[in-house]
């Protein structure tokens, strides 16, 4: 159940790849405790960059961006899990020489306590990884793959995970599969903000939803409003549902 005060706030954000050159602009956004929130807008509309600039990637020309009240603009990206916050970014969030077990082991050393439970805790969620904890991630299906590093993520209990496209080039069923974890992880507590090319799909997983374009808001509102919303549907969604009135 989602806590109504925000756990992120986003306020006023402006952000890009070199000072002078913003493409996130003006954006503000929040999460709430225990909220998945999806991001969704076309290619180039700026979502991973807004992940980016949450993360402590990129340079940050405006605006504040608050994790449980602390504001953490100027963090270093290795400091943010002080913050309870992890980021699975959408691609390389995975050693692919490594093994299953030796990539949960890696990620454990950010854990303040007990990284044997933690792992221990990993496989009981996420049975699949235990079954493979001997092979490779360069072996893994695509799938796996993205257990793997949502997994890796949770290993050190964030309060939040920033997710960019977990469903990229996955089959629909293990699309479905990813994104009913993620849901899972927030039954939990734990906060979601999730960009996905996938809109349909993660709109039926989320509690709210940001729709970007041009790197600013566009609208915001609950997923199913949006989802019902045909003007929505037509420009950001690929048309209306099959079989929808
Ligand atoms: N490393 C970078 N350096 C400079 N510009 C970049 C960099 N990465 C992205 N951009 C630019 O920032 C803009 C937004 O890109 P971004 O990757 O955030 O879009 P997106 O909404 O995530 O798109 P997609 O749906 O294709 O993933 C684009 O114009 C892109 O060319
Ligand atoms: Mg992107």
């Amino acid at each position: 159940m989602a806590d109504a005060a925000p756990f992120l706030e986003i306020t006023n954000l402006t952000a890009g790849y070199k000072r002078g050159l913003p493409i996130v602009q003006d954006l503000s956004l929040q999460v709430a405790g225990g909220e998945v929130v999806t991001v969704i807008g076309p290619n180039g509309a700026g979502k991973s960059t807004v992940l980016k600039a949450i993360a402590g990637l990129i340079v940050i020309e405006g605006g504040t961006i608050r994790l449980s009240g602390s504001d953490i603009v100027c963090t270093a990206p290795d400091r943010l899990g002080q913050f309870d916050l992890s980021y699975v970014p959408q691609t390389a969030n995975i050693f692919t020489t490594l093994t299953v077990a030796q990539n949960l082991a890696l990620a454990a050393r950010r854990c303040r306590t007990a990284p044997q439970e933690r792992i221990a805790a990993m496989q009981e969620l996420f049975p699949d990884l235990s079954d493979h904890r001997n092979i490779r991630g360069g072996g893994l299906s695509g799938g796996q793959r993205q257990m793997l590093a949502i997994a890796m993520a949770m290993i050190a209990e964030p309060r939040i995970i920033l997710m960019d496209e977990p469903t990229a080039g996955l089959s629909p069923k293990a699309s479905q599969d990813v994104l009913k974890v993620v849901r899972s992880i927030a039954e939990d507590g734990v906060s979601v903000l999730l960009v996905e090319q996938n809109a349909r799909l993660a709109l039926g997983i989320s509690d709210r939803a940001y729709i970007l374009a041009d790197g600013r808001n566009q609208l915001d509102g609950s997923a199913r409003d949006i989802l019902n919303d045909p003007a929505v549907a037509e420009i950001y969604l690929g048309g209306r549902r099959k079989g929808a009135a």
